[in-house]
């Protein structure tokens, strides 16, 4: 199994704009990922790394309280972030005002065909992920280090796999 720390190799938000109206029908994925998802699952690693045994799994006996609300907190807005991008009838790649990718990188109007061509397939990796995250959110008010470590190794398979479909398709 990954260490709880492993980092996907994802470029970082630089800069994160105002989401578009996110009145539960439509939303906004850059979004979601730039402001919601990534800080969130970055704050998950960041205690991993602190309370990590020798074979890179979350230590039970290095965690505090403290850590532990911390998970518990992030797994709260990724699951938040999730159920937004489950339960969107419009799912939008990026807000107008934030197209724009480097040269090397899928543009957004891609990443918006990929979305349309399976709008379902999109909701149905969104739901794993918040039913992941509220997995998560529980094993860390029960300090239950061994399920949280495996609950955290399971969302970036799905972190991974929805990508593989809806940002890099092309490169499969
Ligand atoms: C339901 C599908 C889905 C899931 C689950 C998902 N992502 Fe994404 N993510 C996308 C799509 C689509 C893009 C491409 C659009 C974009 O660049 O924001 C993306 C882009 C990103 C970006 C780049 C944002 C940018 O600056 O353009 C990051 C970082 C990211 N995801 C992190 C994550 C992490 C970490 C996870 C798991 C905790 C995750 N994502 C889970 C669909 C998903």
């Amino acid at each position: 199994m990954r260490p709880i720390y492993a980092l996907v190799p994802l470029a970082l938000a630089a800069c994160v704009t105002p989401a578009a109206t996110q009145d539960g029908t439509t939303v906004d994925v850059r979004h979601e990922m730039q402001a919601e998802i990534n800080p969130a699952i970055v704050a998950i690693w960041d205690v991993g790394n602190n309370a990590s045994d020798e074979n890179g799994m979350l230590d039970g006996a290095q965690m505090t309280p403290e850590l532990w609300d911390a998970i518990a907190a992030a797994a709260a807005e990724l699951a938040a972030s999730s159920d937004r991008m489950a339960t969107a009838t419009d799912i939008r790649a990026a807000s107008p005002g934030n197209m724009a990718v480097e040269d090397y990188e899928v543009p957004m109007e891609q990443v918006q065909g990929y979305i349309d061509a399976d709008p379902q397939g999109f909701r149905n990796f969104s739901a794993s992920m918040a039913a992941l995250s509220r997995n998560l959110e529980s094993a860390a008010r029960n300090r239950d280090a061994a399920t949280a470590g495996q609950l955290v190794a399971t969302m970036d398979a799905v972190c991974s796999a929805c990508h593989n479909q809806f940002w890099y398709a092309e490169a499969q």
